[in-house]
């Protein structure tokens, strides 16, 4: 996936000086520009401007935490199949867009000059990104938008997103919109997974018309498609892959809702870019704003941010509290 580098395009020098490799723009899969962050113990992270889509995370023994199809196709106008596509300004087919919205396959640009952060990001590996609609997006969703998203890497190596999404309409209106963070995470077999944190929960089950269901059970654990958005879910989800003997943890802020999607042997093979079987080695929990809306009126801007970490488990030895897990900071 690497390639030729490219010239820096002007991005902002805080982020880039001292250490070359903190942050690089080079050319990925059929000539995409790419930006990858390393952090000095190793980790890293792949960002394409394509879709402002996170393609790859990985640990500091350079193990890939995130799912990518062998069959994605990095070519407009499709999204690429895996890692963490951005849904905006639609979720699924909950409107009269495509599905997902058009974030995910516009050309996003750098920003280097992003808006301070309230609190400083801590490393130096992260990349500020911005879309702004064309005047073919106009036509389709007639709003002036700024979608500002940094992707930054923590010194620890946490994947850490934060999509800042303002109103710069000049007509008075507002604008509503759903959005997720599409995570495909990589698990060894989809049958010894289990999410914490959504138990006891409503949910829309998508595969139902989306009618309103409660969540039964202890924990989720997976035997056929499934494709729920759980609703006023907790800030802390976890992902626990026994095999693996690894917990993936997410921690979200203005992101009520959890999709959980996984699309068994049927629908992968009716997947044009996703192998027959990819289906047991994945696993989508994305953290969202659905149910309700958000609306922006102009000049507002809304903040959702979601932060992913990987851990190892002591699962596998009934050691796991998983409360601990969602508990713990
Ligand atoms: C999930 C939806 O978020 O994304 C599913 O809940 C959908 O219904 C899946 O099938 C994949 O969508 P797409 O457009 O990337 O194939």
């Amino acid at each position: 996936m690497s390639g030729e580098k490219l010239p820096p395009q002007g991005v902002a020098a805080a982020n880039t000086s001292g250490s070359a490799s903190a942050v690089e723009f080079c050319k990925g899969v059929n000539g995409l520009e790419k930006v990858v962050l390393r952090e000095p113990r190793g980790t890293s992270a792949e960002v394409y401007l394509y879709g402002g889509h996170v393609t790859s995370w990985k640990n500091d023994h350079g193990e890939e935490l995130l799912f990518v199809s062998s069959k994605a196709i990095f070519k407009p106008p499709k999204a690429i199949r895996g890692g963490i596509p951005i849904c905006f300004p639609q979720f699924g087919g909950l409107g009269s867009l495509e599905q997902h919205g058009f974030a995910r396959n516009r050309f996003w640009i750098v920003d280097t000059d992003p808006p301070p952060f309230p609190v400083p990001t801590s490393s130096r590996a992260y990349v500020d990104l911005l879309l702004k609609p064309s005047e073919e997006d106009l036509k389709i969703w007639p709003h002036s938008y700024e979608f500002r998203l940094r992707v930054a890497l923590s010194p620890g190596g946490d994947l850490m997103l934060t999509s800042r999404i303002r109103n710069t309409n000049t007509d008075g209106k507002a604008f509503s919109f759903t959005f997720a963070y599409h995570t495909y995470f990589s698990v060894s077999d989809i049958s010894e997974v289990r999410v914490e944190g959504l138990e006891t929960l409503d949910y829309l089950d998508n595969l139902q018309n989306r009618e309103r269901f409660t969540e039964q059970g202890d924990a989720i654990t997976f035997e056929s498609e499934v494709d729920k958005i759980y609703l006023s879910t907790p800030t802390k989800i976890a992902i626990l892959d026994h095999e693996k003997k690894r917990t993936f943890v997410m921690r979200k802020e203005g992101l009520p809702d959890a999709v959980v999607w996984n699309p068994w042997d049927k629908k992968a093979k009716a997947m044009a870019d996703f192998g027959d079987d990819e289906y047991k080695h994945m696993l989508c929990v994305e953290a969202a704003a659905i149910e309700k809306s958000i609306t922006l009126k102009p000049g507002e801007e809304w903040k959702g941010r979601q932060e992913l970490s990987a851990v190892p488990s002591s699962y596998c030895s009934g050691q796991l509290d998983p409360h601990k897990v969602l508990q713990g900071s």
